[in-house]
């Protein structure tokens, strides 16, 4: 059984937080290196900076499959378009329809926002990842690389699933 739960404490972000340590070192060290990593999990997926996303208007969720926690989303409300910042599962719960749930779950949070569109990046080597992407509709409109300092940049693609 799949259940979402709303991370609101300092608890929840800490889980998460270590979630985000296993998961990103597994999977983006190959893709992007250990410096980089180091630098994005403590600027982007530390506690603090979890908590400070929520005060912003992220929005995060855990993922619960038979009781254990196995992953987490992001979501950010915007204009046009409701933002997938974040969805991981760890590894070896991966390729269990985890990540087409978690999809149902952030369209039920787009249709209740009145949007009609989600939105994600995806760096252009998480091969894997945009194969699971085309598969749950969403279609790559083009790269986008953004500067996110200390010489580090984020190579990716944008792409948008129409509801
Ligand atoms: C991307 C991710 C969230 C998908 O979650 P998941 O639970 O593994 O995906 P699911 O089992 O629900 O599969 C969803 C769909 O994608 C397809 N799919 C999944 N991985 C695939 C792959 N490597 N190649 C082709 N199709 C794939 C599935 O077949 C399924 O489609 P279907 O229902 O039509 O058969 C998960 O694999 C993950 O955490 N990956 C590593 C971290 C990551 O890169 N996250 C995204 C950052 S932008």
């Amino acid at each position: 059984m799949i259940e979402f739960r709303k991370a609101n404490t300092k608890s929840n972000f800490e889980v998460i937080a270590q979630l985000a340590d296993t998961i990103w070192r597994e999977h983006y060290i190959p893709i992007v290196g250990k410096p980089q990593i180091d630098y994005m999990l403590d600027k982007y997926q530390s506690t603090e900076a979890i908590a400070s996303q929520v005060q912003d208007g992220y929005e995060y969720f855990m993922i619960h499959y038979n009781s254990n926690t196995v992953g987490y989303i992001s979501i950010k409300k915007e204009e046009a378009a409701l933002f997938l910042s974040k969805i991981y599962v760890l590894s070896s719960y991966r390729g269990k329809k985890i990540g087409k749930s978690a999809m149902f779950f952030i369209e039920e949070k787009a249709n209740a926002y009145h949007l009609n569109s989600i939105r994600l990046t995806v760096n252009i080597n998480n091969i894997n990842s945009i194969k699971a992407y085309e598969k749950l509709g969403f279609i790559n409109v083009g790269p986008l690389v953004t500067d996110i300092g200390s010489g580090f940049v984020m190579d990716d693609y944008e792409m948008i699933k129409k509801l």
